[in-house]
């Protein structure tokens, strides 16, 4: 294994940049494979057992790519297959998301938050424990914002549509005194600002992708795998959906320009679904 090879980050779709943003702040000197599972996306109303299935091969696509760690930048595909991943490849290092409830329910004032998150991220193992770990005492209401993560892969990030989605789900929550917002998707720190319209200044939003930028960098620390600050590092982005449409994502939300390559997924001659570049 090379320092330099890149840390390889997927998701279902564009929410995962949110942590490939906290990636590049914490650690400049990484390269960065990304892919975009747009061909599938949403996950979060899917069954579990497709998730993995879907995970299990975005994961060997990234390690023939000389991914050096894996970063499951997605909370729906972490509840489904995080187990199973690091079961199936326990020579490599996987970090993933879990709901920052344990963050909530720490600095909650009122002892109310509000969870936003998907389906099968609450139907998950995952969820269950950090809840029951963290949150005795607290009133956790959660939230499945139906619809969100379809119109944020639309860029509608302050549409009345998106609005909707949000105040159906904050106003109960605010009623109810909750002064504290888990974003439990990581598609959803991209209306931030219109969770802050909706709730208030005061309303705490919290964005775990810091946390786990931090998390990359211990993990990394302890195998010794750290990048050296020889060259700038590369930034690679593959779409199993529209290319353009992934451009024209990354330059509206991050400024950046990159240049995404398609991935198609096909079936093998065994029937089964593997992924394949054009
Ligand atoms: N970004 C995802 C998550 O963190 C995706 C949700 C979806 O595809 O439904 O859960």
């Amino acid at each position: 294994m090379n320092n330099n090879f890149p840390i390889g980050i997927f998701d279902s779709g564009v929410g995962g940049l949110s942590v490939w943003r906290a990636i590049r702040q914490q650690l400049p000197n990484e390269a960065l494979i990304y892919f975009a599972d747009q061909g599938h996306v949403p996950y979060g109303a899917r069954p579990l057992a497709e998730i993995r299935h879907f995970s299990e091969q975005i994961t060997r696509f990234l390690l023939a790519r000389q991914a050096k760690l894996i970063v499951v930048a997605c909370n729906t595909a972490s509840a489904a297959a995080l187990a199973h991943l690091r079961q199936t490849f326990s020579q490599i290092a996987f970090v993933g998301m879990e709901p920052a409830v344990k963050p909530a329910a720490e600095q909650t004032a009122s002892g109310v938050v509000g969870v936003l998150a998907t389906p099968a991220t609450f139907q998950g193992a995952l969820y269950a424990s950090v809840v029951e770990r963290f949150a005795s005492g607290v009133t956790v209401l959660q939230d499945t914002c139906p619809g969100l993560v379809t119109q944020i892969e639309r860029g509608n990030l302050a549409g009345d549509e998106t609005r909707q989605i949000l105040e159906k789900a904050l106003t109960p929550m605010l009623s109810r005194g909750a002064d504290t917002v888990v974003l439990g998707c990581t598609h959803y720190p991209f209306v931030i600002p219109l969770i802050r319209e909706i709730g208030g200044e005061a309303l705490r939003v919290i964005d775990p992708a810091p946390a786990v930028a931090r998390q990359i960098q211990r993990v990394l620390a302890s195998r010794r795998l750290e990048a050296e600050a020889s060259s700038p590092p590369q930034f690679t982005f593959y779409t199993s959906g529209s290319p353009a449409a992934f451009d024209a994502f990354l330059s509206l939300l991050l400024g950046e320009t990159g240049l995404a390559q398609p991935a198609v997924w096909q079936k093998n001659s065994d029937g089964q679904e593997t992924i394949a570049t054009i």
